[in-house]
């Protein structure tokens, strides 16, 4: 008998939160996704993931009361949110509501349910803009957008939520996600996508005229940003090892998620030319305000709590992966 809890998981037809699942079911958990299919896609959870699919919003009580009766839950795992950078500078109330306040009913709901384990999709955006690189955990955390400021209200919400009602939470600051199932049975679809690999494999596939370059001026090797892309199959394993943590008794902790590798936006271009055989023509253009040259996080930390190493650390292979889905989703 299959005597693992049942996990919620918010935000679950979404790219990070589906490839979450997909890690859970390998492991023999039950899974609930919460999801409102804003952006979320019903038929990869109707045809891949097979799960139950309750189709609400976070920020319905009533709704929350009734899913933690008919459903035994024993952690919940939160990926729902707005994550569009820009859109949370000229709509910020948008993201405070949804990425704040609905977190916070969510959590309520737990809170009055008994449930009292938590994985949290918090963000390297927390950090702004870096004083050092690798970031670790203890770098200072000064958000440089709305969106990034909702993920850190978020963090204290759930240390004080610790503090008075015993709910324990793993919170992980991912770097860029990255990259698809291996087995080309989910990937990345964001509409719109804002993402750089999906927007240059889009170039490739002829959807795009050209990619932008935004500045290639920086002080870095080839004059271009660096970022660092972590494989959202790794990210996926993170979670259940995160989760598993909470369930052994583990404390309130945050832990990034990254390669602790940067590759520039000229190596990801490169890279997709190699791995698609397409010419992908690029457009140089000024730097973005709010861009810092190089966002690298060291994740020694998740390594030796948790016991995580990225797997698909190879640019080329994330690449590769997305290839594949993108080929087969959109080609
Ligand atoms: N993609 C990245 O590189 C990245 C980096 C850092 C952090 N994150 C965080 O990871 C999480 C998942 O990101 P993603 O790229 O998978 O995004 P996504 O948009 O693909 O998935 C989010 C899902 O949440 C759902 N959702 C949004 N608001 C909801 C609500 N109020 N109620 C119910 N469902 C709701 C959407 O329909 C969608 O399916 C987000 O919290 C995001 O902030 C993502």
């Amino acid at each position: 008998m299959n005597d693992r809890p049942t996990i919620l998981v918010t935000g679950g037809a979404g790219y990070i939160g589906s490839h979450a699942v997909l890690a859970l079911q390998d492991q023999g958990y039950p899974v609930v996704i919460l999801d409102n299919l804003v952006y979320g896609h019903r038929d990869l959870v109707e045809t891949v993931l097979q799960v139950p699919l309750v189709v609400g919003d976070i920020s319905d009580r009533t709704l929350l009361d009734r899913l933690f009766q008919d459903y035994p839950i024993g952690a919940v795992m939160h990926f729902s949110a707005y994550a569009y950078v820009g859109e949370s500078v000229t709509d910020p109330a948008k993201y405070y509501r949804n990425n704040v306040m609905g977190t916070l009913t969510l959590l309520e709901a737990m809170v009055a349910a008994g449930i009292s384990r938590f994985v949290f999709s918090s963000t390297c955006a927390t950090y702004g803009v870096p004083q050092a690189i690798p970031l670790t955990e203890d770098h200072p955390q000064a958000p440089i957008n709305p969106y990034g400021h909702s993920k850190l209200m978020v963090e204290q919400i759930l240390r004080d939520f610790e503090g008075a009602y015993g709910l324990k939470s793993v919170i992980f600051r991912y770097f860029n996600a990255a990259g698809a199932d291996p087995q080309g049975r989910l990937g990345e679809d964001h509409q719109p996508e804002t993402h750089l690999i999906p927007l240059v494999l889009q170039t490739a596939l002829g959807q795009r005229s050209a990619i932008t370059i935004f500045g290639t001026d920086y002080d870095t090797p080839d004059g271009t940003c660096l970022r660092d892309y972590i494989h959202v199959t790794d990210l996926a394993q993170a979670h259940l090892l995160g989760l598993e943590y909470l369930l052994a008794g583990g404390e309130t902790n945050t832990f990034n998620l990254g390669n602790g590798n940067g590759f520039s936006v000229r190596q990801v271009i490169d890279s997709a030319r190699f791995i698609t055989n397409h010419g992908i023509p690029v457009v140089e253009s000024d730097r973005r305000p709010g861009d810092p040259p190089a966002l690298v996080g060291s994740s020694a930390k998740a390594h030796a709590i948790l016991g995580w190493l990225p797997q698909y650390a190879n640019l080329n292979l994330m690449v590769t992966h997305a290839w594949q889905w993108h080929q087969q989703r959109h080609g």
